[in-house]
């Protein structure tokens, strides 16, 4: 499946017409991308800003975090919704003061034993932080991918997602994993949207399986009830 046009045509994308401005960006501050990472993973850009802003000032670094009381983080996460996330978060903040000096590893796999990161949120911080290639697949790109490769079958769902984590893996560029990661969070977000995505403008169209035939309002395929 490897296929270097396909990451060529989200890089250039995302360069021209990518988000280039969230707080969370033009920083290699691995102690900020993981809060974003872990605030964006089930809530919308828009609504974590805020809250990012006020952890920041609050929890300027992780050993702040790490030593902040519990009731503390509680309530600056108040609203966020989600609260696993900040029991995590606030579990998290202590394990990398207490097993690498502050530090977040650069290793994904090692990312994935800490609490709240799973595969796809370890690769966005490697990535984002470190410059380390690593594959995400989260809800808007697996829409993406579902689309782009006309991919039957609810994501969720393993035998879909095995495969798909492989076209992840095997498409993923040489160089730019920054801008290549957030191009495909971005054209997720703001092209490639569940209901009104606009493919007239979306760089990859000409190579879109759900486009060619028609299915673009019937992929990804909906959870089965
Ligand atoms: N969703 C998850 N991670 C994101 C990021 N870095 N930028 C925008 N949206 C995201």
């Amino acid at each position: 499946f490897a296929d270097p046009a396909f990451s060529e045509a989200v890089i250039r994308w995302q360069k021209q017409y990518g988000r280039h401005a969230l707080p969370w960006q033009n920083t290699r501050d691995a102690y900020r991308v993981w809060l974003s990472e872990i605030m964006l993973q089930q809530t919308q850009v828009t609504a974590v800003i805020p809250y990012y802003h006020k952890f920041m000032v609050r929890f300027p670094d992780v050993q702040s975090l790490a030593q902040a009381p519990s009731e503390d983080v509680m309530a600056h996460w108040a609203g966020l919704g989600y609260y696993t996330r900040a029991r995590n978060l606030h579990r998290c903040a202590q394990r990398v003061v207490a097993e690498y000096g502050g530090i977040f590893p650069d290793n994904p796999t090692l990312l994935e034993d800490l609490p709240g990161i799973g595969r796809s949120t370890a690769a966005a911080i490697v990535g984002f932080s470190y410059g380390v290639k690593a594959a995400i697949l989260d809800g808007n790109v697996k829409r993406v991918f579902a689309r782009v490769f006309g991919i039957d079958g609810y994501p969720g769902a393993r035998l879909i997602e095995e495969p798909m984590w492989r076209r992840a893996v095997a498409l993923l560029p040489e160089d730019g994993i920054e801008s290549y990661t957030q191009g495909l969070m971005d054209l997720g977000a703001t092209l490639c949207t569940r209901s009104k995505p606009t493919c007239g403008v979306c760089p990859l169209a000409q190579r879109c399986v759900a486009l060619a035939t028609d299915r673009v309002s019937e992929l990804p395929v909906r959870k089965p009830k």
